[in-house]
């Protein structure tokens, strides 16, 4: 099985990231296709907790190639900055390699992500402030900043001033805002130059030799399928492909080398940032989530939003995925509820609708549609295999497996590196 995508399949921090370093050593490459350092994907090894940003959570793991793809947005400082925390904690680091392809988040994208934000007010999206979107919007416009102008100062002083020429009218007449000095920026863009070299490669040759060679490659998505720009909750998402499919321009390999969809499922849900969400809870027990999960974002410490699991959510992200295995993760949350709501459908301006909405304005008018199952009291967390769950949280997975289309192939029982539940092997 050499080629892995895993993919979210709600609205992110489904622990997507504890799910990649689980597969540990079996993994030889693990690429970052999507997204920036908008992601925040943590993983828990014994009394230590990693948070990871920008680098794929494969870091972790000595004998793991660490690749960053063509698709992804690169803010060069928290690269450095990663790498020399991880360091500093005593991880090798030596191994992570970046597509020359990939985009360069420069300062003035930071910048015009939170101007933007809080010029558009009450219709603002609820970003992170990284600089993704104008990231992207530099990319598709064709004015971004790629890794391999840095190998080239007068490519790259004439590109920061193109893609400023335009960039600073706004910043000065728009937002009233200081222009900014190419000169600044070109300045601090070299002096990354140096020390990123020996990193950047063609990373979809590197990739694709790797594959003929019968590695086994993971793809580490970031977001999820309900945050991406295309099949997400436009225009609440980010500007990127978070899907399965991403991987495969975010890196550079034909479709035909995808061989297995890892599809991360919170055992319930969540969400940061503006957005319709219909199993939202406003109320004690969205609070209660929040609590027992530990519901605080990993980029921003923002409190995320919580809510029962949707299984219309779901369900549209392993459809459109081809999720071939789903990873049920943070089951031991649920512990204690009495009974425990599942969205089996939704109720659009009286009508019932079994599957994901067409349209945002049916998706905002949703109701969610309940079924019940009954709880259980006793703590799982010391689980090992489906039989050690008490009957009514098997009952509660084998009804979501029902719902949503893919097989549950493991199940996360706490946030360690070994809290989990094998049902079928991942790699
Ligand atoms: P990601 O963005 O998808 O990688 O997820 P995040 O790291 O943002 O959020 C997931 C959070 O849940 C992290 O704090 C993980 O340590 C934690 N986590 C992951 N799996 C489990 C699990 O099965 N049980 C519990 N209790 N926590 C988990
Ligand atoms: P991981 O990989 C959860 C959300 C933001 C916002 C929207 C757009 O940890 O699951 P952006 O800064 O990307 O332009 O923000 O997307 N968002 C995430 N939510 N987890 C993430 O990543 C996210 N990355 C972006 O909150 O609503
Ligand atoms: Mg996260």
């Amino acid at each position: 099985m050499p080629g892995i995508v895993i993919i979210g399949t709600q609205w992110g921090d489904e622990g997507k990231g504890k799910a990649t370093d689980a597969l540990g050593e079996r993994v030889d490459y693990c690429v970052r296709y999507s997204g920036g350092n908008n992601a925040g994907h943590t993983v828990v090894v014994g009394p230590e907790k990693f948070s990871l940003h920008l680098l794929p959570s494969g870091i972790l793991n000595p004998n793991c190639t660490c690749v960053i793809g063509n698709g992804v947005v690169v803010d060069l400082g928290v690269f450095y900055q990663e790498l020399d925390e991880l360091a500093s904690r005593g991880v090798t680091v030596d191994h992570p390699l970046i597509s020359a392809n990939a985009h360069i988040i420069a300062s003035y994208h930071a910048t015009i992500d939170k101007v933007s934000e809080r010029f558009a007010g009450s219709k603002k999206i609820g970003t992170t402030g990284r600089g993704i979107g104008p990231a992207y919007s530099d990319k598709v416009n064709r004015v971004g900043l790629r890794i391999q102008d840095l190998l080239n100062a007068d490519v790259l002083a004439a590109k920061v001033e193109a893609a400023l020429e335009q960039k600073n009218q706004v910043l000065a007449k728009i937002y009233n805002r200081r222009p900014v000095s190419a000169e600044q920026v070109t300045e601090e863009l070299l002096s990354y130059a140096d020390r990123i070299r020996p990193y950047v490669v063609d990373a979809a040759r590197v990739l694709n030799d790797a594959l003929d060679d019968n590695k086994v490659v993971l793809f580490e998505g970031a977001q999820a399928h309900h945050l991406d720009v295309d099949h997400g909750t436009y225009p609440y998402v980010t500007s990127s492909n978070p899907i399965a499919a991403g991987a495969c321009t975010g890196s550079g390999v034909g479709p035909r080398r995808i061989d297995k969809v890892i599809g991360i499922a919170k055992a319930y849900t969540t969400r940061v940032g503006e957005g319709p969400f219909p199993t939202e809870l406003l109320d004690a027990d969205g609070e209660k989530l929040r609590q027992d999960g530990a519901e605080f974002g990993v980029t921003t410490g923002r409190p995320r939003r919580t809510g029962w699991f949707d299984a219309l959510v779901v369900e549209q992200a392993n459809k459109v995925n081809g999720t071939t295995d789903v990873f049920l993760t943070k089951l031991d949350v649920l512990t204690g509820w009495q009974r425990i709501p599942i969205c089996v459908a939704y109720d659009v301006n009286g009508e019932r609708t079994d599957h994901w909405p067409m349209t945002m304005f049916d998706l905002e008018a949703a109701k969610p549609v309940y079924e019940y199952v009954d709880g259980w009291s006793e703590p799982i967390t010391a689980a090992r295999t489906f039989a050690d769950l008490p009957y009514n949280c098997q009952a509660y997975v084998r009804r979501l497996e029902e719902l949503i289309a893919a097989p549950i192939s493991g199940i996360g029982v706490g946030p360690r590196r070994d809290e989990s539940i094998v049902i079928n092997d991942l790699a």
